[in-house]
């Protein structure tokens, strides 16, 4: 698995209409779009989401629980 990336498939929270992204690791990234495109949409929902999972996955089981 590419640990390098997050790799977003058919993100459609709100106004987002089935997006791919590939968003890499340890890079500066920007999001630019019309307001109500869905940037904040994007971040809170999907990207922060699985951030948190992997982030928890690192951990031991012990810690997990
Ligand atoms: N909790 C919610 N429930 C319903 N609709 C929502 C919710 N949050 C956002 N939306 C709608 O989803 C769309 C995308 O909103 P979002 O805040 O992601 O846009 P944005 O690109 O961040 O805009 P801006 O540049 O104004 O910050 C908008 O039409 C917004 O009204
Ligand atoms: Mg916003």
């Amino acid at each position: 698995m590419d640990r390098s990336q997050i790799i977003i498939r058919n993100a459609h929270t709100n106004n987002l209409k089935n997006i791919d992204i590939k968003i890499p690791k340890h890079k500066l990234v920007v999001f630019t779009g019309v307001s109500a495109a869905g940037k904040s949409s994007l971040l809170f929902d999907t990207i922060y989401t699985e951030a948190q999972r992997q982030l928890v996955e690192t951990f031991s089981t012990f810690a997990r629980t």
